[in-house]
């Protein structure tokens, strides 16, 4: 998994149009072998709102993240449903792809309760304060089903 800083430098050198050692120019797939594909399966467990932040060039979103089959991020859980319903009370509805990825680019007020279900088992977060679910969870602390 790549540190923060790492990110940040691949963003730059995205900007730029200038290749970062190792990395292929504005490579956002390949390469380690924790990633994804391309788009919407890209790098799961990795801090999205990273690049795909309010001001982001890219698809801007509000929440995503990745739900994972256990705490290490094993592997990502298709087709769970991510539901969340922000301080307002507005409530959205996403289902997770392949990859386990999940992500809406709805605006939301925060904080958001999040509840992710799949064939009966549930797990929640009440009040999560912003929408980079991978930001927090990390290595070790993964969201995950069951
Ligand atoms: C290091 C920066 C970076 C990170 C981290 C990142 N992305 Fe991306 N993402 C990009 C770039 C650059 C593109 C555009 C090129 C492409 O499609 O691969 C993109 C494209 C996408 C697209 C397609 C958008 C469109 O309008 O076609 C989706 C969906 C997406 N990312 C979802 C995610 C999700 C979900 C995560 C977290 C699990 C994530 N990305 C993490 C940089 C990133
Ligand atoms: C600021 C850090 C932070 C953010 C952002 C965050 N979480 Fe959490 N999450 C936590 C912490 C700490 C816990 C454990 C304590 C608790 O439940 O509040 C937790 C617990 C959870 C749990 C319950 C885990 C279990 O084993 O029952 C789920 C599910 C979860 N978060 C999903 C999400 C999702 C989805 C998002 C994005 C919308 C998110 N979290 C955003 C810190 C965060």
């Amino acid at each position: 998994m790549k540190t923060m800083s790492t990110r940040i430098l691949m963003l730059l050198s995205c900007a730029l149009s200038l290749p970062l050692a190792g990395a292929a120019g504005c490579d956002t797939g390949g390469g380690d072998d924790d990633e994804g594909d391309e788009g919407a399966t890209m790098r799961p467990g990795d801090a999205c709102l990273s690049c795909h932040g309010p001001s982001a060039e890219e698809a801007a979103f509000t929440v995503a993240g990745t739900v994972f089959n256990d705490v290490d991020g094993t592997a990502g859980v298709d087709g769970a449903t991510v539901t969340l319903v922000d301080a307002d009370g507005a409530k959205v509805k996403l289902s997770t792809n392949s990859a386990g990825n999940f992500y809406t680019g709805k605006a939301l007020s925060f904080p958001v309760d999040v509840t992710i279900s799949k064939g009966g088992d549930t797990v929640e977060m009440t009040a999560a304060g912003n929408g980079d679910c991978n930001s927090c969870h990390g290595d070790g602390n993964a969201v995950h089903l069951p």
